[in-house]
């Protein structure tokens, strides 16, 4: 995750763009850099590191262009150096960029292959060089950076200046945030509006597929289709990071909505996306000699491990034990000294996880957990972190940190299986590539809620719901139940889908909701049968699957279609439906969606 910043204005702007930085300084600091057109000429200063080298750059070497862009970089391709940080440019043009272009191989290769010199490892510089031919082919700029934009898949946000336009910047989203700041004569752009708060509290957000073309006077969106739009300009209460909602009513669907961007900040931690290989940060853990995993965690989080004993057995041939840290804690496990313990949790302060820590600490195991806030107590006390970079989780109910940490353990697993000898380099390709693509379709089931909007209207009815879901998605039912109970206070239960005839089928009539999750992976045709299951005792079954509706063999009162995806990576992207249609359902119903009844964020006690 990078920040991004723009400014045209009626003075020199570098400083200004400097200060709009370091309040994206969470987003980014391996290194930074400002370009500016000035009478007509662009120009950039760049420097490894923190801020100040930026700053210390711009003293010596001052730019003074009245139209500027600003990067603080997290490097995804190629290292933090000079070389690689934004903004990148040729003579023409220059682009900052935040995200993943998923297809940066094949566009490196047609570069490199129509004689175009690459100075960098970046994926940024490809949409340099593709804007650039198009400005050689006579396109003005608004064409050019259209006609690039068809051409890059990922979730990502952009910001480009030009050679001899003074009063012009363009500016695009699909999957990464982009706010928009109206000043007096002046025009912003930032990664999100604390960004832009010492300049204006006017401001729009872009939404997926849009691009901006900005002049000092005035701003024009165009959506995907090239159809020109409005979108709401409102006052921003970014004075303070924790209480601005962007565009949303609630922190939890702002939370839902930074998933393909924090997901993607998080995978681009633990991987080498050119070399299409899982890179953890230096762990004091052998992975190779791990031969059995235990782990713990308290309601999504332990969802999230639960998905994660899939993923090690299947890939890495490890046995992994898995318990809610409740019963883990006191079920005085024996453990094998030296194995390793596996802790999850977003807080990092759960009580009994990191009670079931200290027993495994007790028991001579290696601890390593998975968090979302660094400095917390699990963080603190074990032997390993793998962070997730969810950022600032602050509905009740978890979303992004659940797909975070479904993104490292994914990762985890991968080095895991690699390191043990269990894959080899084609098949770690194929599967780092399916990570890589989560964010894109993320940004896609995003972009249409219409559907689960309808469907709140009959959930809100219904006494009881209840979740199937079989192997790898099983969790994801489980989740799912979670998240519908937590928000909307409706009874819900999830349930592996072959358990059905064991119990649970008694419960279903005309009433009662079932919600199926399908992806058409090894168990879909069980599943399928299922389903028949329940729709032949007139269940009103929610179909969701990347299969047509007719794949369910059966009537179904709703089916929600998703995009293709490997089914390694089903799990990160079923969650999102799951989170959808509790919050749509709780919306309804008009309960308060991001401080739930009873609920606590941290749950510091036994
Ligand atoms: C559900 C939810 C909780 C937490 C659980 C663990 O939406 O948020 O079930 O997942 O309380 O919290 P952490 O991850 O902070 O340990």
């Amino acid at each position: 995750m990078c920040g991004i910043v723009g400014i045209l204005g009626t003075e020199p702007v570098a400083g200004r763009l400097v200060e709009a930085l370091k309040r994206l300084e969470y987003r980014g600091y391996d290194s930074a850099g400002v370009a500016t057109v000035e009478n007509g000429s662009l120009d950039r200063r760049r420097a490894e590191g923190k801020l100040h080298n930026l700053e210390e750059r711009l003293a010596s070497e001052p730019l003074t262009g009245r139209l500027g862009i600003g990067h603080t970089r997290w490097a995804t391709h190629g290292a933090p150096t000079e070389t690689n940080a934004h903004p990148h440019m040729t003579d023409r043009v220059s682009v900052v960029h935040n995200g993943i272009i998923e297809n940066f191989k094949e566009l490196r290769a047609e570069l490199l292959a129509q004689g175009v010199t690459l100075s960098t490892d970046t994926d940024t510089e490809l949409i340099v060089h593709l804007v650039t031919r198009e400005l050689e082919q006579g396109h003005d700029p608004a064409v050019a950076v259209q006609h690039t934009l068809r051409r890059l898949e990922g979730a990502f946000a952009v910001a480009f200046i030009f050679r001899n336009y003074d009063d012009l910047m363009i500016a695009a989203r699909e999957g990464s945030p982009l706010a928009i700041g109206f000043g007096d004569g002046e025009m912003y752009l930032g990664s999100d509006a604390i960004a832009l708060a010492p300049f204006t509290d006017t401001i729009c957000y872009l939404e997926d597929g849009d691009w901006a073309v900005l002049t000092r006077n005035g701003l024009a969106i165009r959506d995907r289709n090239g159809q020109p739009v409005e979108r709401p300009v409102q006052k921003s209460v970014a004075s303070a990071l924790l209480v601005d909602k962007g565009n949303h009513r609630h922190f939890m669907a702002k939370e839902i909505h930074e998933q393909p961007e924090v997901v993607a900040h998080t995978l681009a931690n633990y991987i080498d996306f050119a070399e299409s290989r899982v890179l953890l940060p230096d762990m004091p853990i052998d992975l190779a000699s791990v031969d059995r995993i235990s782990i713990s965690a308290c309601g999504t989080a332990y969802y999230a491990g639960l998905v994660a004993k899939y993923w090690f057995e299947r890939l890495a041939r490890v046995p992994v034990e898995i318990d809610v840290a409740s019963e883990f804690r006191y079920r005085e496990i024996p453990l094998q000294p030296g194995s390793l313990a596996l802790f999850i949790s977003q807080s990092g302060e759960t009580a009994d996880t990191l009670a079931a820590m200290r027993y495994c600490q007790s028991q001579d195991q290696r601890i390593a957990s998975i968090v979302n806030v660094r400095e917390s107590s699990i963080a603190r006390e074990s032997d390993a972190v793998l962070p997730t970079l969810a950022g600032p989780e602050i509905g009740v109910a978890s979303t992004k940190a659940f797909t975070c940490q479904l993104a490292v353990l994914a990762c985890l697993a991968v080095a895991m299986a690699r390191a043990r000898g269990k894959i080899d380099g084609q098949k770690e390709a194929e599967l780092v590539s399916a990570l890589t693509e989560v964010p894109r379709h993320m940004s896609a089931i995003l972009r249409d809620e219409a559907i689960y909007d309808s469907l709140s209207h009959t959930l809100s009815k219904a006494k009881d719901v209840l979740y199937l879901g079989r192997g790898i998605n099983y969790p994801v039912a489980l989740e799912g139940a979670l998240k519908l109970k937590e928000i909307s206070y409706i009874h819900a239960e999830g349930y592996a889908a072959g358990e059905l005839k064991h119990g649970p089928i008694a419960l279903i009539d005309e009433t009662v909701p079932v919600v199926v999750v399908a992806p058409q992976d090894e168990m879909f045709e069980k599943v399928v049968s299922n389903v028949q299951e329940v729709a032949a005792r007139g269940g009103q079954v929610v179909f969701i699957s990347d299969g047509s509706q007719s794949a369910a063999g059966c009537d179904v009162m709703t089916a929600i279609q998703l995009p293709q995806t490997h089914p390694f990576t089903t799990p990160l992207i079923y969650a999102l439906p799951m989170q959808l249609i509790a919050y749509h359902t709780a919306v309804f119903m008009g309960t308060d969606v991001d401080q739930p009844r009873n609920l606590a964020k941290s749950v510091t006690v036994e």
